[in-house]
């Protein structure tokens, strides 16, 4: 695939066959997050890799009740929603705890968080290493889709970064961006339909 065929071809994917994901592979992919521009040159990216149903269950426990939480008021917000956004959300809420262990390999992608607290951003700059880490994210994704690989991944809401910091033991001062799942897409995985975009209506020359 030339680089523009794995843009079109990344794709958040939310459901998982059982084939395996090697270490080898995952290892090269996790090294292209190392390839992202950085806000400090420091690259302070930390992988925890969990395989197994019951690892992954653990870590994910509270996703289940909270998402219940954001389901029911996240879709009776969803009046004038916007339709493929709609869809969307029909598609995702019902699979986050389900696609988090579908594949058996969970990467949670943790970073350096130097300075303000994540959460308590003192101006735009204050986010350059959670910044750095989406970029970091990015990266990842592109080499697994490079790689033939699925991904799909769910940002931690309410307890689930705590959770997740105590389980796995990680240091303080350090960050996680998202539960990522990493696998192989299943014969029927659904894929949304992708918001078209008219380029042209979006970029503006000079002025607005
Ligand atoms: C910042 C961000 C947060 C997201 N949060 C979630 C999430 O919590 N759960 C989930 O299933 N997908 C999540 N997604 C994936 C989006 O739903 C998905 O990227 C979007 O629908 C576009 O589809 P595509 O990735 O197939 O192009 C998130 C994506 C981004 C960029």
């Amino acid at each position: 695939m030339d680089f523009y065929q794995v843009l079109e071809k990344r794709r958040t994917i939310r459901d998982f066959s059982d084939r395996e994901v090697s270490d080898e592979v995952l290892e090269k992919i996790l090294g292209a997050a190392f390839k992202a521009p950085t806000n400090d040159h420091l690259r302070q990216f930390e992988f925890v890799v969990v395989r197994g149903r019951e690892n992954i269950a653990r870590l994910v426990s509270p996703v289940a009740e909270n998402t219940r939480n954001f389901q029911q008021t996240g879709l009776e917000a969803a009046v004038g929603m916007d339709e493929d956004e709609h869809a969307m959300f029909v598609d995702a809420l019902p699979k986050q705890q389900r696609m988090l262990l579908q594949s058996g390999c969970l990467v949670l992608p943790f970073f350096r968080q130097k300075d303000c607290p994540l959460c308590e951003p003192a101006d735009q700059s204050s986010l350059n290493y959670f910044a750095s880490a989406w970029a970091a994210v990015e990266n990842l994704l592109l080499a697994a889709t490079a790689e033939g690989l699925a991904c799909a991944f769910r940002i931690p809401v309410g307890n689930e970064s705590q959770h997740v910091k105590r389980l796995v033991g990680a240091p303080d001062g350090y960050e996680f961006t998202c539960f990522l799942a990493v696998g192989y897409a299943a014969e029927n995985a659904h894929i949304c339909k992708q918001k078209s975009i008219d380029i042209e209506q979006r970029i503006h020359r000079n002025l607005w």
